[in-house]
């Protein structure tokens, strides 16, 4: 086990959240949001893109003027006019970013950027020192940074923390990296830029459903801050998802030794609000915010939960504010779960009248996908059942 440390939590949903297809929120939305992650105890919070529109200008500033606690970051590309333009719409936060970012990769700066690696390392020096010259907190991403060569990302990072950048951030912008790589490359690259002061940040996408285990990948290797999105919305397959993350943070601290400074009893509550305002459901299975993650249908599961939930449940609900284990009757149930469901309704039966019914369940099982409690008390109160022992206690 490593030392105990703090992971810091940046919160991107409001920039790279919204940048996947089909979620636009207004002003009024992205406050709500925000003030819900400050609520939680998010350490940065990625309000928007402020030279992207006027509108994101305004939401970066309603949010730095009106949401205390966290940084509140704005993002700029390395051109001035971007930079400018972060730094007046944080100027209202309590503690301001610029976080300013530029491809490293050689097919990002050959086709896209159509720089030489020489005049990338030229236009960090130049944006880095001019954040600086406007806020103090000034956080720089080298984006594809896992397509780029050790040796000239090191010299890229060098550059931006010289200038004064105290968070350097390295993504997996197109979601590549697989876990024991990224760990190997994120620990070569602390190494080789060799700047101890400054924290390491990475920023994993999801393409091949590892933005999790990449990130946390990256801590074991030295990372202090995750970037990441609530419900794991983002770019194409997303960005790596907050309550994963720091439940996974959480739940195995035994193996990777840090902690995160977030009430995880919210997540429930914000996943549900960003999934209603953004119209992105949550899938049931997924995991620790979906309607599926404590919910428990085959019989041997159900009767390990109720002698001991930890049988077959590794956080308890109540730690990210689920509304609680449920055993869900399916035909994959047991005597036990279906015995205490009944008992639950307020029916009090026999052993042998519980075989009974539970017969006459499987059987409605195999004909409905969906059986309900009322089709289990009419089923209880047919006619085969409805003998004098089968006694109503609960209405
Ligand atoms: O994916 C990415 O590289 C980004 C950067 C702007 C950090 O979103
Ligand atoms: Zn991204």
């Amino acid at each position: 086990m490593t030392e105990n440390h703090r992971v810091r939590i940046f919160d991107t949903t409001l920039r790279d959240g919204e940048q996947a297809a089909g979620i636009n929120l207004n002003r009024e939305e992205k406050l709500r949001i925000a003030l819900q992650l400050a609520k939680m105890n998010v350490d940065v919070i990625e309000a928007g893109f402020p030279a992207a529109s006027p509108g994101d200008f305004e939401a970066v500033k309603l949010i730095a003027d009106t949401v205390k606690g966290p940084v509140i970051a704005g993002l700029a590309r390395t051109r001035k006019e971007d930079i400018r333009s972060a730094a007046e719409a944080v100027r209202g936060a309590g503690r301001g970013r610029i976080h300013t970012f530029i491809a490293t990769s050689p097919i990002h700066m050959e086709f896209k950027l159509k720089m030489t690696p020489e005049q990338v390392v030229e236009e960090v020096r130049q944006a880095v020192t001019y954040a600086r010259s406007l806020v103090e907190d000034v956080e720089f991403s080298a984006e594809d940074a896992s397509r780029s060569d050790v040796s000239f990302l090191a010299e890229v990072f060098r550059t931006a923390a010289d200038c004064g950048a105290g968070t350097l951030n390295i993504p997996d912008t197109v979601g590549y990296a697989v876990p024991e790589e990224f760990g190997a490359f994120v620990r070569t690259v602390i190494e080789a830029t060799d700047r101890p002061g400054v924290t390491w940040s990475v920023h994993c996408h999801n393409d091949l459903g590892m933005a999790v285990a990449n990130s946390l990948a990256a801590v074991r290797a030295g990372a202090g801050q995750v970037e990441c999105t609530v419900n794991g919305l983002g770019e194409r397959a997303g960005n790596a998802s907050l309550e994963e993350v720091v439940m996974g943070l959480r739940t195995r601290r035994d193996s990777y030794g840090c902690e995160t400074s977030l009430d995880t009893t919210k997540l429930w509550g914000v996943s549900s609000m960003v999934s209603r305002m953004t119209g992105f459901p949550v899938p049931p299975n997924k995991a620790v915010v979906g309607s599926n993650a404590f919910a428990h249908e085959a019989g041997i599961h159900q009767h390990g939960v109720l002698c001991n939930r930890a049988t077959y449940e590794i956080m308890n609900p109540e730690d990210v504010g689920a509304p609680g284990s449920r055993l869900v009757l399916g035909k994959h149930s047991g005597k036990h779960a279906f015995r205490q469901r009944v008992e639950e309704m307020g029916f009090s039966l026999s052993e042998e009248k519980i075989t009974e019914a539970m017969a006459l369940f499987k059987t409605l099982c195999d004909r409905k996908e969906i059986v309900t409690s009322e089709d289990l008390e009419a089923m209880i109160n047919s006619e085969i059942l409805a003998a004098a022992e089968s006694r109503r206690i609960v209405l």
